[in-house]
């Protein structure tokens, strides 16, 4: 046979394949031409019409079995019937998808999709979602920072699977990273909270779901998110140190930094930044020569305490 004909063969077969891959993954829905307005128009006026399959889930598999993707939901909650308020208990499919009507009839109309491509907004796509979930784990969803960037419910959590990959605490600090680029920076840095190893996770201090308070905290505020692990460092104190009390995160980054305890800037210009015009402590350089402002622990030579001091005399912070 000729070497030469040969190849050409299975490079008529690989491109071939690739086709069919291209072709089945563009697969076009009869409304993917549609502008979403209109796909979301007639999703509207369908769902106002409520016609619901006389069969549910059994009517749908007739023309959707064969994709392993459908045929999952059955491994997880909400395919089965037996738990109590599971969309399959009640209108099945059409619980999340939207009435049947005429999607049957040759694929005319389309059904409600989820995730980021789909033609249906994030807001009314969660408003499925939320008709059940709708309890104070989500309380402050409307409103919070992920509704009001239009993420959809579906861009952390999948149903059409046994499991919810994030539910599992080994993955959900590669799903917030995903988007989330500065904090996945930050957890690789010389010092941080141990995320990258997943022996911390990010909903261990935030809320997904957002909360009443700043960056969707579980705890009312910077400080108490912190005293909730590191209680030691919660006061009253004989002596404060001001900046301490009022948010650690005047020194802190939680999510990690170059250096040392995660902190902001190094000493001594950590603390230059308020200490400025108090004598030694703007003047801490004395030519090149090592000294102990600027050498080991730099002002923490001294002021060691800069937490707090419980000593009758820590008044500078030195013990
Ligand atoms: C008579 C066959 C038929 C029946 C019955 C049927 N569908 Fe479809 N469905 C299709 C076709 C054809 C498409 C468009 C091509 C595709 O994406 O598979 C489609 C698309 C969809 C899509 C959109 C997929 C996408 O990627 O855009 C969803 C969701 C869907 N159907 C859900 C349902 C549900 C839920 C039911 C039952 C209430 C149902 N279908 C019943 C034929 C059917
Ligand atoms: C709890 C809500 C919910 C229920 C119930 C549900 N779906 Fe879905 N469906 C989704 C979401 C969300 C997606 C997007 C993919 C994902 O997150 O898993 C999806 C995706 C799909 C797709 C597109 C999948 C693909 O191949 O890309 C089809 C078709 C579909 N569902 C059909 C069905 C059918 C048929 C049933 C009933 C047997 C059903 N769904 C039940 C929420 C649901
Ligand atoms: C018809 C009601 C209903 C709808 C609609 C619904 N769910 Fe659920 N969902 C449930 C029930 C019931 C459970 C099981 C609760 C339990 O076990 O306590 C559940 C559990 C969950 C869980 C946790 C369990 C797990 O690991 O899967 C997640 C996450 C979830 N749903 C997300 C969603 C998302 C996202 C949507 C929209 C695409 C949605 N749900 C739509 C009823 C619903
Ligand atoms: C930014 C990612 C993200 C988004 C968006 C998101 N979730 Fe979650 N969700 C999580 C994480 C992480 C967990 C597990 C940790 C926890 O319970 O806080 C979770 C847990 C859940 C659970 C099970 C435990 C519980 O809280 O009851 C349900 C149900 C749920 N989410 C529903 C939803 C619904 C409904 C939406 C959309 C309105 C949504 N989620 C949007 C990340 C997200
Ligand atoms: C140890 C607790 C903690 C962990 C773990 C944590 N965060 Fe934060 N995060 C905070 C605090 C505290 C703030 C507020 C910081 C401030 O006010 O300066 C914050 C702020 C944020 C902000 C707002 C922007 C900013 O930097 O101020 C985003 C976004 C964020 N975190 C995402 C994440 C993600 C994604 C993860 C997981 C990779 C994560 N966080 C893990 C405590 C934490
Ligand atoms: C699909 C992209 C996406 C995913 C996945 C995602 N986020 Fe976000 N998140 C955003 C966007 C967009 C905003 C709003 C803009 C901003 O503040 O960065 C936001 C805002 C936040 C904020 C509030 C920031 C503030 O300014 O107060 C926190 C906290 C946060 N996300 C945590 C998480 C956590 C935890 C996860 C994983 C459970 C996660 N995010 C997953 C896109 C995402
Ligand atoms: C959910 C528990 C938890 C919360 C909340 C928490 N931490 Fe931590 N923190 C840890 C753990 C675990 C370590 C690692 C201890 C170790 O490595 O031995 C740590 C270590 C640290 C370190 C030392 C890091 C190093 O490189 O030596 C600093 C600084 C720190 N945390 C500050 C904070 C601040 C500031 C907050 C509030 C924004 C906070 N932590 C909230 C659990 C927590
Ligand atoms: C004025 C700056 C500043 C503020 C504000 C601050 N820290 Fe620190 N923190 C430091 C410095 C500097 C270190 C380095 C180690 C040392 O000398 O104590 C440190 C170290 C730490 C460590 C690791 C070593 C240890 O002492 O356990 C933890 C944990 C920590 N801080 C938690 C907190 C918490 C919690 C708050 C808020 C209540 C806070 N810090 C506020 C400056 C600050
Ligand atoms: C965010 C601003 C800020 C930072 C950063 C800061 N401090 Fe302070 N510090 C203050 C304030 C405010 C006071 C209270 C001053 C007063 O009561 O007059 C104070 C008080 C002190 C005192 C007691 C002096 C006195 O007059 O009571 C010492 C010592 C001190 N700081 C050392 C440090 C050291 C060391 C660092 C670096 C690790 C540092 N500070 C970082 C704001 C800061
Ligand atoms: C060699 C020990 C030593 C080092 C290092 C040191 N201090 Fe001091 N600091 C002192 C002593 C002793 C006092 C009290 C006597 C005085 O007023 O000078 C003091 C007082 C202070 C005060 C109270 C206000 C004042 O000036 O009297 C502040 C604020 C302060 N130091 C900040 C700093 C900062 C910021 C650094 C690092 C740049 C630093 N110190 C490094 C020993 C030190």
């Amino acid at each position: 046979m000729d070497i030469g004909l040969k190849f050409k063969s299975i490079t008529q077969v690989m491109l071939a394949v690739m086709l069919s891959i291209l072709s089945l993954s563009t697969l076009a829905t009869p409304w993917d031409d549609k502008p979403p307005e209109e796909v979301v128009a007639t999703l509207d006026k369908k769902f106002a019409e409520g016609k619901y399959s006389a069969k549910g889930a059994d009517t749908c598999l007739m023309c959707h079995k064969k994709s392993a993707t459908v045929m999952a939901i059955f491994d997880g909650v909400h395919g089965n019937p037996n738990i109590k308020d599971s969309p399959m208990a009640d209108l099945q499919c059409e619980a999340c998808h939207g009435p049947l009507g005429n999607h049957n009839k040759g694929g005319k109309e389309p059904m409600i999709t989820f995730g980021q491509n789909s033609p249906v907004p994030a807001q009314k796509q969660n408003s499925v979602c939320m008709s059940c979930h709708n309890d104070d784990q989500r309380i402050a969803w409307k409103g919070n920072h992920h509704d009001n960037a239009d993420i959809p419910c579906s861009s952390c959590h999948q149903v059409h699977v046994a499991k919810d990959p994030i539910s599992d605490k080994a993955n959900e600090v590669a799903i917030c990273t995903q988007c989330h680029t500065q904090q996945k920076a930050d957890m690789h840095k010389r010092s941080s909270h141990p995320l990258q190893w997943q022996q911390m996770v990010c909903s261990d201090c935030h809320n997904p779901h957002g909360s009443l308070n700043d960056a969707s905290l579980k705890q009312m505020s910077v400080n108490e998110n912190c005293y909730s692990c590191h209680a030691e460092k919660r006061g009253p104190k004989l002596w404060e140190h001001a900046p301490v009390t009022d948010n650690c995160a005047n020194c802190h980054n939680p999510h990690g930094s170059v250096n040392e305890s995660m902190l902001i800037s190094k000493p001594p210009q950590l603390c230059q930044q308020c200490h400025a015009s108090d004598g030694h402590s703007s003047n801490a350089y004395f030519g090149n020569q090592t000294n102990a402002f600027t050498s080991g622990n730099s002002c923490m030579n001294c002021h060691g305490q800069v937490h707090g001091s419980n000593h009758p005399s820590g008044k500078l912070l030195q013990r």
